[in-house]
């Protein structure tokens, strides 16, 4: 997206979730219904709620006073009542206009001269029509805006589009460009016009052009083209190479990739086998291309013959290490215990480990693959944090179909990868589940990726047999 965009999404979304306060909400317009969703979520959010403009009368009536001709939303009076009581509830300081400029009809044409008179707003006669928020609402208006430091405003105080009852539009406008030491949001085409004509707008440090969708917004709703730029999990493609390549052939394939995924739109990681590491880091120098291990121990050093200890990967350069991988399970002796020590360990020194989980055939088709899954996660993530949880990798790998050229269905894998994110949930929360990585693994190649990336819960991918071809690693890596 462009400048703009980011701009709106970086000064409204910093108000919505961390704003410096007090945070002051200004509401005008005309119509309850249209401001109902952002009244409903800025009410847990500010400190204090201002309403002016047409809507206020709905307000005012739900509180007990007699508001004249003036635009009431009667349908709406009780919901006015909730959101009076809800404000109350949250410790929200609701202002309501004080006194209001009234007049005997609605002008007509919208500029026409028209007499003026100012009256408390709770006690507007019968035949009296409220179309501006009166003195005393600007001084107290202008008083919450001055002591803020986030004001979100969006909506008139009044007629402005008729001079006369443009006084109290212009006093907002004017009290937020008097506060320059507060983050100033306007919001919506009329205050921004207001803000524009006046020759405020630099004044402001943002007015949000997106309309309607700012107003969604500002009521919290996910606003999908948003969510997917804002998406914390960048897809990541692993390569898992296995027992293959000398530390000549690992350089070559590296070369290759490098050239061809080198700016690859994944993050990409390859674990070639130790001895190949040096080579592989070599050629990885400068690239966006990460370097993992496909195992280590979980001491530091010792009498461990055939082992690495973390701290050599460390210092070699390596970024991310593999632990529990199925093949190792079967035929090393590895087990959930030890992968928990080793992921422990890994997170200790600073590698990410990609932890491997999957079930056999004979699982699956008895249908206890969740459970099977959820018990080898919950093993191996004992006694890691949730801070830690959230930036470590998972790969959910079907043991029958790693290497069998027999993928799992989009569906069957983003099912377990799905299981997996609500696992992480309950043992954390949301928050972390939401920022995990969970990659599928077992005959991913060249010609499933895109379709099995874009699950809802895949990650990407760790890769076997194709991560030894640079043309099919790159069509992943960019999938
Ligand atoms: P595969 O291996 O892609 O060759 O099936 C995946 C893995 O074992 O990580």
């Amino acid at each position: 997206c462009g400048y703009l965009i980011q701009k709106e999404i970086d000064v409204m979304g910093k108000a919505l979730s961390a704003p410096e306060r007090p945070f002051v909400a200004i509401l005008g317009g005309a119509k309850v219904s249209d401001k109902i969703g952002v009244i409903e979520n800025l009410i847990t959010k500010v400190d204090k709620l201002v309403i002016g403009g047409g809507m206020a009368y709905t307000f005012l009536k739900a509180m007990g006073g007699e508001i004249g001709q003036s635009l009431l939303d009667a349908e709406k009076i009780d919901l006015a009542k909730s959101l009076i009581e809800k404000a109350k509830n949250n410790g929200v300081e609701l202002l309501l206009p004080i006194d209001t400029v009234v007049t005997d009809s609605f002008p007509e044409p919208i500029n026409a001269e028209i007499a003026t008179e100012i009256v408390p707003s709770h006690a507007i006669p019968a035949d009296k029509m409220g179309l501006d928020i009166g003195t005393k609402t600007i001084e107290a208006f202008s008083k919450a805006i001055a002591d803020a430091r986030t004001v979100v405003w969006n909506g008139p105080m009044g007629v402005f589009e008729n001079p006369i009852l443009a006084k109290g539009t212009i006093a907002i406008a004017q009290a937020l460009a008097n506060n320059d030491k507060a983050t100033t949001i306007i919001g919506g085409g009329d205050s921004a016009a207001a803000v524009e004509q006046l020759g405020f707008a630099d004044k402001m440090t943002h007015i949000s052009t997106g309309g309607g969708a700012s107003l969604e917004f500002l009521e919290g709703i996910v606003l999908p083209g948003i969510a997917c730029l804002l998406d914390s999990r960048t897809k990541l493609a692993a390569g898992n190479w296995k027992m293959n390549k000398t530390p000549a052939e690992a350089a070559a394939l590296m070369q290759d990739l490098v050239a061809k995924a080198g700016n690859a739109s994944n993050d990409v990681l390859v674990c070639p086998p130790y001895v190949c590491l040096d080579a592989v880091l070599k050629a990885a120098k400068g690239t966006k291309i990460m370097v993992g291990a496909q195992n280590m121990h979980f001491e530091d050093k010792g009498a461990f013959t055939g082992e690495i200890a973390p701290n050599m990967l460390l210092e070699m350069g390596v970024s991310h290490v593999i632990l529990g991988h199925s093949e190792r399970r079967e035929y090393f002796g590895e087990t959930d215990e030890t992968v928990n020590k080793k992921a422990l360990k890994a997170l200790s020194v600073g590698l990410v480990p990609v932890i491997c989980c999957g079930e056999s055939l004979a699982q699956r088709e008895d249908g206890i693959t969740i459970e099977w899954i959820r018990m080898q996660l919950k093993k191996a993530l004992r006694g890691i944090t949730a801070e830690q949880a959230a930036g470590i990798v998972i790969a959910y790998e079907p043991i029958w179909a790693i290497g069998t050229g027999k993928t799992a269905t989009n569906e069957q894998a983003n099912e377990v990868c799905s299981a997996i994110r609500a696992l992480v949930a309950e043992l954390y929360d949301a928050d972390t589940a939401g920022q995990i990585r969970i990659l599928y693994g077992g005959s991913v190649n060249a010609g499933n990726s895109a379709d099995l990336f874009a699950m809802s819960d895949i990650d990407g991918g760790l890769v076997g047999g194709a991560s030894l071809k640079a043309d099919d690693f790159t069509v992943i890596a960019n999938s």
